[in-house]
């Protein structure tokens, strides 16, 4: 049973990043009564924790009612940010230390390409933010997207990242949408990326963590989020989705306004069965589609159902 449920809380952003799988046409947030209305389930079921993203978390206009009644009801946190703007998440840290476990910055490259890919200034106000929270003895965790123009440079970013002391080094792969192809690995590359993040981490001797985005597994069993269902998110329409990493609103089980928590997490289990035995059937006819072992394809056949064989 997942642990930790993604609240991808909002689609209210200040950037407009080139890579950016959340490209919304409108602004919505999620409602906090209908996940509160779903917590005893989730802490029957063993959710102990909620790792908060969106969008930028605090853009979400009860953002500090959704971290009370978190805290208040004994789950522990943590988020995802650009690291734009440190203070609005101050209250945070003076008042809820105790239940935050870590922040999460997003870092895509050095300065130059992290501001092409962001904005102006944006790297500077990430090593600013990060500086902040290693300053105030809060774990760090950093997160970057590999895509074509920060490979060439990510032994030099994970130097940086280890001078500033972040704990913990998530490294992602790009995951097309309509929008970023200019910017996402070939299946090739990717593999190629994976093998440069790999030979630096042996490098530096980081704690280093890997996302099936950059590169899941083969077979049936492909993907860790899938099988132990660790992806499970709710998106800005209540809606419990297979996994944030899923583009727009990502792979929808059904909505937290309908059904409550325990009915979709056993939807989600047989959806995880139906796609594990089209994949058996994909890899014994020896035909894989393409980007058969890509979000990609999950995304394909959760969110459209088109993985028939
Ligand atoms: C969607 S953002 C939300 C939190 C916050 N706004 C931020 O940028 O950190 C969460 C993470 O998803 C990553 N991301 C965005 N688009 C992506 C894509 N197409 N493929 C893989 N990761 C992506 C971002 O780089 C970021 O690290
Ligand atoms: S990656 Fe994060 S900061 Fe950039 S547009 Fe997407 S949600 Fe906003
Ligand atoms: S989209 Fe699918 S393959 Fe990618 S990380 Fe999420 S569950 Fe795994």
């Amino acid at each position: 049973m997942t642990s930790v449920i993604v609240l991808n809380i909002t689609t209210a952003c200040n950037y407009k990043c080139k890579h950016c799988l959340r490209e919304h046409p409108t602004v919505e947030h999620f409602d906090i009564k209908i996940l509160e209305r779903n917590f005893e389930q989730m802490k029957k079921l063993g959710v102990v924790e909620f790792s908060i993203t969106g969008g930028e978390p605090w853009l979400h206009p009860e953002f500090p009612q959704l971290i009370d009644t978190i805290a208040k009801n004994g789950f522990k946190f943590n988020f995802v940010t650009n690291g734009s703007a440190i203070k609005k998440y101050e209250f945070i840290f003076d008042k809820y230390r105790s239940s935050l476990s870590e922040v999460t910055i997003s870092i895509d490259g050095l300065q130059k390409t992290h501001d092409f890919i962001r904005q102006p200034g944006a790297f500077d106000s990430a090593i600013a933010s990060i500086r902040e929270l290693v300053g105030r003895g809060i774990p760090v965790r950093s997160i970057t997207c590999l895509n074509k123009l920060n490979i060439k440079e990510f032994e030099g970013i994970v130097s940086r990242l280890i001078d500033e002391k972040v704990s913990r080094i998530t490294v992602s792969g790009a995951i097309e949408t309509p929008e970023n192809k200019f910017l996402v690995l070939t299946e090739q590359e990717q593999k190629l990326a994976r093998d440069e993040a790999e030979r630096v981490q042996k490098k530096f001797n980081a704690p280093f963590i890997y996302c099936s985005a950059l590169s899941g597994g083969w077979g049936v069993d492909f993907c860790g989020a899938l099988n132990s269902l660790d992806g499970l998110a709710i998106n800005p329409k209540n809606e419990l989705v297979f996994c944030c990493d899923t583009v727009r609103n990502g792979a929808v089980l059904g909505s937290l306004a309908d059904h409550t928590f325990v009915e979709l997490y056993k939807l989600a289990i047989d959806t995880v069965a139906y796609l594990k035995s089209k994949r058996a059937d994909y890899i014994i006819d020896g035909k894989l589609p393409p980007k058969f072992n890509t979000c990609e394809f999950c995304n394909m056949c959760l969110a459209n159902k088109i993985c028939e064989v």
